[in-house]
């Protein structure tokens, strides 16, 4: 019966392109007559790398883990190199750790040092790129350690720090915040060891954070030697890092002890980098994946995701997506057994899946089990992120739909299919235009493996590539290119000034950026005023804005923000224009189940089919028209932000006016942070300053023109023929549809996105007076180049 009914099955049309070509392999997929194509070759390298294991001890128990959760976590591959790696440590300042993702590196190797007491002389810690996973992580091991978040283990990451100095041992801290902590204290003084994860991901703040701790780590070696000698304690010896602490008759710091820590092999560089330092290599566990390919290219990717997770939910479970309401189920299935990760690239396509998914799953075959969408992404609420990696209710499947960050940084337990679009989002620099874009681009081999390894955890899996297997073989990069080699270098340069770096292109990086690039910086940080023209170094300006946890060019029109009068608006917009989670949302009426939110921000990605996304879109333009400001779309933000606060941020008000309550009120946590760290860098607010108010017609102007301070660079403006140029690049760009000033064309504007879909799309515009530019950026207009 079960063989028949798999047999007589039409191809499913979900997929239509593909299904025409579909090569059924009955082997390896258990006959699902799914159109997918099976690989000859092995697809699943790493998950299956095996290296020897070193033996290791048992320690004890953690006191709030039930007892099984506990019996798991010591069951982690990492434990059984804890002992290998605390003596390595022991031996030496560097150790490189590689094991896979959910071995335990980040939730363990904090533990193992803690507990091996190298916590008695300052703080561990354990950076991140993201702050998502810094904040769950860190709840995490509260949990395991037994302790309230905050106290013994805590986090750092922009606008929200938990820790307290002296009592955390183990602070989670975001790798940005790690190198503003270093331009105060330089030599890492209140650390004992700086634990670099994710560094196989190779952000450009990791990398940076990389030689900026081998500095501290080398000053800190070369001080204890000197105090060995007998010379005590005292100055440096030059070297570039300016000398904070450490004088005096204090006894001189311990070492600085490093772990690299990575998902991938190729550590060689680190090793190197570090003077050659040990790699503790933990051997993983995972089951074999089997991955599919699509039979031919698809061009809607969100769309194609959709229904690639509608089908297996149904097919796992013994289903076909198409038969009707009464049909039996084709064979005996698993049920809900098993959760769906699905790969894909920012907050609003996965928003869209969502919604998709849930008004599709409305029609599924009788029978079939629940399918529960959980979206994953940076800008989601903790607690959402939280909800997404607890178990599903019994007989409901969990479908999570995430971006890059499942793939090394979070580990979602029950995951056994993997739907992996293929695409990640990605930030380009592009020095010779002066401009950042953000691009849906192709993901590499190495992260469409470690994609495929999520569905391997717990047991075999499956993987299902909305992408040819030629395009693997042929099209993907080996691995990711480090993202120094292509970044807007502004903010780096800017940090190493503060640090005391005089010549930033002699400095040693892990791996050198375009030289370009550098020069595009610092001539950048020039015209913002941050670098003396004549000295290089730092004005009193740069040295503010080096401290603020914000890009130079926001830090830049904040400070402006003072010359024009505008210093609480300013404050308002740049927390309005900080947060990244959706503000605009579909009104009050109607709306689908779950996730109904629609992200504005992030940006629109190379999609336009789906009468869901449509209608989501419109719903939260709607939104937006009501607040919408002629000066353009952040001050549109601006107003919707003032009104809501007249509103007192009030749940009912903020549904019928179509804003998210939630991320109206992470902009007002992200404004009390800016007034209090205002207060701290350049003085007192007054009163009225520290509300976000709903601005006066000189406010706008002064906002307008305190923008113009930081974003210079950024203008265009409108041709005759009434398309527009950005100024910088002299590039032709379009405005966005969802902008207020799509159809109300303005002669000049300042944008703060570029986003290259089918075309080059300019979006969140503010409406200036050309003559500004001059004016405010003369070293940056000031020759016949607009002519
Ligand atoms: O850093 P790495 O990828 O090696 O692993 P980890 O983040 O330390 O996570 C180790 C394991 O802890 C995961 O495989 C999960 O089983 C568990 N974990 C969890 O259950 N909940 C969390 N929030 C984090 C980790
Ligand atoms: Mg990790």
């Amino acid at each position: 019966m079960e063989a028949i009914a798999s047999i007589s099955r039409p191809p499913p049309p979900y997929l239509p392109n593909v299904a025409k070509r579909a090569r059924h392999d009955g082997s390896a997929s258990g006959a699902l007559g799914l159109p997918w194509t099976a690989p000859a070759r092995a697809s699943n390298a790493a998950a299956r790398v095996s290296v020897h294991k070193p033996a290791g001890a048992r320690p004890r128990p953690a006191p709030t883990l039930s007892e099984a959760e506990d019996r798991a976590r010591r069951e982690l591959p990492v434990w059984a190199g804890r002992t290998e790696l605390l003596r390595e440590l022991e031996l030496n300042d560097s150790l490189i750790v590689m094991a896979e993702t959910g071995s335990g590196k980040t939730t363990q190797i904090p533990q193992f040092l803690h507990e091996a007491g190298f916590s008695a002389r300052g703080a561990i810690a354990i950076t991140q790129p993201r702050r998502v996973a810094a904040i769950t992580i860190a709840t995490r091991v509260a949990r395991e350690m037994g302790c309230a978040l905050g106290t013994r283990v805590g986090y750092s990451v922009r606008f929200d720090d938990t820790t307290e100095r002296g009592v955390t041992k183990l602070k989670y801290i975001t790798d940005g915040m790690l190198v503003r902590e270093a331009i105060a204290d330089p030599l890492l003084l209140a650390y004992a060891a700086v634990l670099l994860d994710e560094v196989h991901e190779r952000s450009v703040q990791t990398d940076l954070l990389c030689a900026i701790v081998k500095r501290a780590q080398a000053e800190r070696r070369r001080a204890l030697e000197r105090a060995r000698r007998g010379c005590g304690a005292g100055g440096g010896d030059g070297g570039g890092v300016a000398h904070g602490g450490g004088a005096g008759a204090s006894p001189p710091s311990p070492p600085l002890k490093v772990v690299v820590m990575s998902a991938t092999l190729e550590m060689a560089t680190f090793s190197a980098f570090f003077g050659g330092a040990p790699c503790v290599h933990v051997r993983g566990r995972s089951h074999p994946v089997t991955c599919f390919y699509a039979a031919a290219p698809l061009d809607d990717y969100v769309e194609a995701a959709v229904t690639a997770t509608l089908q297996v939910h149904c097919e796992e479970a013994g289903l076909r997506l198409d038969a009707g309401r009464d049909e039996l189920p084709a064979r005996a299935g698993d049920g809900a057994d098993g959760d769906i990760l699905v790969f894909l690239t920012g907050a609003e396509e996965i928003e869209a899946a969502a919604q998709l998914l849930n008004a599709r799953a409305r029609r599924l075959p009788a029978g079939c089990p629940k399918l529960l969408p959980c979206p994953m992404y940076a800008a989601l609420s903790p607690a959402a992120q939280l909800r997404a990696l607890e178990p599903a209710p019994r007989g409901v499947r969990k479908a999570i739909l995430a971006t890059t960050i499942a793939e090394t940084s979070l580990t979602v337990p029950g995951v056994r299919y993997v739907i992996d679009s293929g695409l990640t989002k990605s930030r380009r620099f592009h020095a010779g235009k002066g401009v950042d874009t953000l691009q849906v681009v192709p993901i590499s081999k190495a992260a469409a493996r470690q994609r495929a390894g999520r569905a391997g955890r717990e047991r075999a899996g499956k993987c299902f590539r909305l992408y040819t297997e030629h395009t693997f073989f042929n099209e993907l990069e080996a691995s990711a290119p480090a993202e120094i080699a292509r970044a807007n270098l502004a903010a780096v340069v800017l940090s190493l000034k503060a640090l005391g770096v005089t010549d930033v292109t002699a400095f040693e990086f892990v791996q050198s950026p375009p030289r370009a690039a550098l020069l595009a910086a610092l001539e950048h940080l020039l015209v913002l005023g941050a670098l003396d023209a004549k000295t290089g170094a730092l004005t009193p300006t740069g040295s503010l804005m080096a401290r603020m946890p914000l890009e130079p060019s926001y830090a830049r029109a904040l400070l402006a923000a003072r010359a024009h009068d505008c210093v609480g608006p300013m404050l308002t917009l740049t927390a309005v224009m900080s947060v990244e989670g959706a503000l605009f949302v579909r009104g009050g009426s109607g709306g689908a189940a779950g996730a109904g939110e629609v992200g504005a921000r992030a940006d629109g990605a190379a999609h336009d089919g789906g009468g869901g996304i449509a209608a989501a879109h419109s719903a939260a333009d709607a939104a937006r028209a009501r607040f919408a400001s002629q000066y353009g779309d952040v001050l549109t933000r601006v107003h919707a932000m003032g009104a809501a606060h007249a509103a007192g941020y009030n749940a009912d008000w903020c549904r019928a006016h179509g804003l998210s309550k939630r991320t109206l009120a992470s902009a007002e946590r992200v404004r009390r942070q800016l007034c209090g760290l205002w207060a701290r860098l350049v003085g007192p607010l007054a009163g009225a300053e520290r509300e976000a108010a709903v601005l006066s017609e000189d406010e706008r102007r002064g906002v307008r023109r305190a923008l113009t301070a930081g974003f210079f660079a950024r203008a265009a403006v409108r041709q005759p023929n009434g398309r527009y140029v950005a100024l910088a690049s002299r590039e032709e760009v379009a405005v966005h549809p969802s902008s207020v000033l799509f159809s109300r064309k303005a002669p000049c504007v300042l944008f703060q996105e570029l986003v290259l879909t089918t075309k080059r799309y300019i979006r969140e515009l503010t409406v200036i007076d050309e003559a500004w530019l001059a004016e405010l950026a003369p070293d940056f207009f000031d020759d016949d180049e607009r002519a």
